[in-house]
């Protein structure tokens, strides 16, 4: 079992990834939250399935929660993720900053219309933009040819293919099946 590479900053990712295309590498990414559990390890083999090169992100993202949801309370375990990615055999750890990716003077937030209307944002408006942004930069940062999110946040995985589509990001995105506890429960952070 090899170690993930952790990379902290867009550069070092950046650095890696250059590396990996020069020797005519692919790159699949999965973009998490992090606290990782057998759901998103599912998300990792399909990746592994893609291409050469797993490059999984780890960033709670502070720009998905609502001012009434408590941001500081989201589970944070990197040494266990890094245990469980490493075990998957991801190649890379992303896990950048709130600094690192929303530096002192960021002003940008993209909205995807179509799919973002109804449903989760009837309850957390500002979700979808927060996850726009986040997931645009992690693209633009990692320029992966793949990306792999569950099917079990449909809406998410219905506004990423509308944001690639609209802006030309040139990602294949892959939809993965939901992994549920026995109890039939969809697995969930
Ligand atoms: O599904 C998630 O964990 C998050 O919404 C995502 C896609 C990583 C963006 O922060």
């Amino acid at each position: 079992m090899s170690r993930p590479i952790v990379a902290e900053t867009v550069s070092a990712l950046r650095a890696q990834i250059r590396d990996w295309r020069r020797e005519g590498l692919g790159i699949a990414m999965v973009p998490t939250m992090g606290a990782l559990h057998d759901g998103h390890i599912s998300l990792v083999r399909m990746a592994l399935e893609k291409a050469e090169r797993c490059v999984v992100s780890i960033f709670v993202n502070p720009a998905q929660f609502a001012p009434t949801e408590d941001l500081d309370k989201y589970p944070r375990q990197l040494a266990r993720d890094l245990e469980r990615l490493a075990e998957a055999g991801a190649h890379l750890v992303f896990t950048p900053g709130v600094a690192e990716m929303y530096p002192a003077g960021f002003a940008t937030r993209i909205s995807v219309g179509g799919p973002s209307s109804g449903l989760e944002p009837d309850f957390r408006p500002s979700f979808f933009d927060g996850v726009a942004t986040v997931v645009a930069k992690l693209f633009l940062q990692a320029a992966p040819d793949y990306a792999i999110f569950g099917e079990k946040d449909y809406q998410q995985l219905c506004v990423v293919r509308q944001l690639c589509r609209d802006l030309d990001l040139p990602v294949a995105i892959v939809g993965a099946p939901t992994v549920r506890d026995a109890d039939g429960l969809a697995m969930s952070s």
